[in-house]
C-alpha cells in the first residue's frame, strides 16, 4: 500500500553544453529523495529533461553548424549517459522538443489566453542570450571594456524586442504572490531565498514578454502562429509534461500527481520559479507546487563553476576515481543543500578517508570479519532477554529514524549522512569497549560476545537502510554480504530500521573492502 504521492523535479538543463558537476549535483539531490520516498512507501515521480528551444540552444547549434533539431539530439546521450553512470533514477525525462511537450504548451497557454491573461504589446529591453532574461538597465554591470554585461553571468547583453509580442499579465500578481508566501512559509527554501524573491516582489512586477516572433525555435502559440513561446513560457510546463499533463495515454495521472512537493533549482533560476511559475499557477486556478529548494552554488577557487568556464572536469573523472556512491556521497555530505560550497579534490579525498574508508567501510570489515572468527561466517543467535536488553547502539537507532526523516523530508542531506555516520561511529566505539576478541578468549562470555557480534551487525544492517538513498550500491551490497533481500524492495523503511530485524544464522561475507584508502598525492585530477 503507498502512502500516496511523491513527485518533484530537477530543472529542465538546457542542451549547450553536457552536464557538468553543478547539473548533477542537483539531480543526485533529487535521486537521494527519489530513492529515499520509495523507501518511504512513496510513489515517486521524479522529472528531468532537457531544455532545448531559444536563443541560446539556437546559437550554440549554429555555431556547431548544426540544425537546432540536430544539435539537441545528438546531446540527449550526453544527459541520458551521465544520469545512469550517477545511478539517476528518473521516472520522465522530458525533452521539449517531444510532441507532447509542444501539447502542454499550446493547452497552457491557450487556457491562459482565454482566461484574458495574455495581450499583444511591445517592449524593448537588454536581454542577456545566457541567462535568457531581460535585465533593467539599473541592474546591469561594466565590463573591464566598458560594455554593459549581465550582473548574473557577466557576458555582453544586447538591445532585444521592440517588436509585437505576446505579454502575459504578471504585474497583477504581486499582492497574490506577497499573500502567498506569507501563507506558505515553506513555499521557497531556504529562509535567505525567500527573503529576496519577497523583497523582489515588493519592489513590483512588470508583465512578462511570452513570445518571439524574430525566429522560430521554439512552440508556436496556438493563438498566434506567428509567435514561438519564450523559451521560460516553455520550459516550466515540462514539469506539468513529466506528470501527464495533456497526454491522453496518462489520463488522471496530473491530477493525481499535481500539485508537487518539491521542484529542486539551483539560486539562479529561484525567480522563474517563485514569481513567473506561481503567478502562471494562479492565472491558470492550478494549485502550487509545495516547495521551491533553490541550493546554492558549487564554487571552485571562490567561483561559480559553469559549463563554459571550462571547469572542464566531468562527473565521469570523479566516478573512475572515487566510484559512483563516493562521489553521491561527498556531494550530498559536504556541501549543505542551499549554501554555497567550495569543492576540490583535496576534500573529497578527506571526506571520503574519514566517513567512507575509516567509518563505515573499516566497521564492515571489522565486524563481519569477526563473525567470520568467532561464528564461523553467520550472524550468532541472541537470547530474546539479550536482545530486549538495553544497549547503546539500539537505544541511538530507536532515536535515529525521527532525525533521519526529518532531514530528508527537508532536503537536508547532510544532516542525513550526519545522522548515519552518528549511528557508524557509535558501533566503532562500541565495538573498542566491548572488546569482543577478549570475550572470545572464555567459555563464560560465549553470550556476551554473541550479543555484541549481534548488535553490532543489527547496526550495520540499519546503517545500510539509512545510506542506501545516497549510496545505492554499497548499500546493496553490505545487505548481499549479510544475506538480506534486495534493499531497493523496501518500502517501509520506518519498519526496516526497527532493532532486531537481523535474522539470525545469516551467512555473512566479509568481501574486499567496501571503500579502500585513498591517498590524494596519488590523483591526478583538479576539479577546476
Ligand atoms: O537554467 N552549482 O538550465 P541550466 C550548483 N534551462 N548547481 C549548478 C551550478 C553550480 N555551479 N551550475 C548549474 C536552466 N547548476 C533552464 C532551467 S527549468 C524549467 C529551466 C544547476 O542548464 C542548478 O540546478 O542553466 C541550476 O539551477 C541549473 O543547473 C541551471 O541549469
Ligand atoms: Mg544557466
Amino acid at each position: 500500500m503507498s502512502k500516496g504521492t511523491y513527485s518533484f523535479t530537477t530543472p529542465i538543463y538546457y542542451v549547450n553544453a553536457a552536464p557538468h558537476l553543478g547539473t548533477a549535483y542537483t539531480t543526485i539531490a533529487a535521486d537521494t529523495v527519489a530513492r529515499y520516498q520509495r523507501m518511504n512507501g512513496y510513489d515517486v515521480a521524479f522529472v528531468t529533461g532537457m531544455d532545448e528551444h531559444g536563443q541560446k540552444v539556437a546559437d550554440t547549434a549554429a555555431s556547431k553548424g548544426m540544425t537546432p533539431q540536430a544539435w539537441c539530439d545528438s546531446m540527449e546521450s550526453a544527459f541520458r549517459d551521465t544520469w545512469d553512470l550517477l545511478d539517476i533514477t528518473y521516472t520522465d525525462f522530458v525533452r521539449t522538443t517531444e510532441p507532447r511537450h509542444a501539447r502542454s504548451v499550446k493547452q497552457f497557454w491557450q487556457d491562459l489566453y482565454d482566461r484574458g491573461w495574455c495581450y499583444k504589446g511591445s517592449y524593448e529591453g537588454w536581454y542577456c542570450v545566457h541567462e535568457e532574461t531581460y535585465y533593467a538597465e539599473g541592474d546591469l554591470e561594466k565590463n573591464d571594456e566598458g560594455e554593459l554585461v549581465c550582473p548574473d553571468c557577466k557576458r555582453p547583453v544586447q538591445k532585444a524586442g521592440g517588436e509585437e509580442n505576446w505579454f502575459f499579465k504578471l504585474s497583477e500578481f504581486q499582492d497574490k504572490l506577497l499573500a502567498f508566501y506569507e501563507e506558505n512559509p515553506d513555499f521557497i527554501r531556504p529562509e535567505t531565498r525567500r527573503n529576496e524573491i519577497v523583497s523582489f516582489v515588493s519592489g513590483g512586477l512588470k508583465d512578462l514578454s511570452i513570445s518571439r516572433s524574430t525566429f522560430d525555435w521554439g512552440v508556436p502559440l496556438p493563438f498566434d502562429e506567428g509567435h514561438v513561446a519564450y523559451v521560460w513560457a516553455d520550459a516550466l510546463l515540462a514539469y506539468f509534461t513529466g506528470v501527464g499533463y495533456a497526454d491522453p495515454e496518462r489520463a488522471g495521472e496530473f491530477d493525481e500527481r499535481w500539485p508537487m512537493q518539491y521542484h529542486f533549482v539551483g539560486k539562479d533560476i529561484t525567480r522563474f520559479h517563485c514569481v513567473i511559475w506561481p503567478a502562471m499557477l494562479m492565472a491558470a486556478g492550478l494549485p502550487i507546487t509545495h516547495t521551491i529548494f533553490g541550493h546554492g552554488f558549487l564554487l571552485t577557487k571562490g567561483e561559480k563553476m559553469s559549463k563554459s568556464k571550462g571547469n572542464a572536469l566531468k562527473p565521469a573523472d570523479l566516478v573512475s576515481v572515487f566510484g559512483v556512491d563516493a562521489y553521491r556521497y561527498y556531494f550530498m555530505s559536504d556541501v549543505q543543500f542551499g549554501h554555497d560550497g567550495s569543492i576540490s579534490i583535496e576534500r573529497m579525498v578527506q571526506v571520503y578517508n574519514a566517513d567512507l574508508a575509516n567509518t563505515w567501510g573499516n566497521l564492515c570489515s571489522r565486524v563481519f570479519n569477526m563473525t567470520t572468527k568467532y561464528f564461523e561466517g553467520s550472524v550468532p543467535a541472541v537470547s530474546a532477554e539479550a536482545l530486549a536488553a538495553a544497549n547503546p547502539l539500539r537505544a541511538l537507532s530507536d532515536e535515529l529514524y525521527a532525525e533521519y526523516d526529518r532531514c530528508l523530508a527537508a532536503a537536508d542531506f547532510t544532516g542525513a549522512a550526519a545522522a548515519a555516520q552518528k549511528l557508524a561511529s557509535r558501533v566503532n566505539l562500541y565495538v573498542e569497549e566491548s572488546a569482543p576478541w577478549n570475550l572470545a578468549k572464555s567459555e563464560e562470555t560465549a553470550d556476551e560476545l554473541a550479543a555484541v557480534i549481534y548488535n553490532a551487525l543489527e547496526a550495520i544492517r540499519i546503517i545500510a537502510l539509512y545510506l542506501a538513498p545516497l549510496m545505492p550500491n554499497t548499500s546493496a551490497e553490505v545487505f548481499r554480504r549479510l544475506s538480506l533481500g534486495d534493499i531497493v524492495a523496501v518500502t517501509d523503511i520506518e519498519a526496516a530500521t526497527t532493532w532486531g530485524g537481523l535474522p539470525a544464522g545469516n551467512a555473512v561475507e566479509t568481501g574486499d573492502p567496501l571503500f579502500p584508502r585513498l591517498d590524494a598525492a596519488a590523483i591526478d585530477l583538479s576539479i577546476e
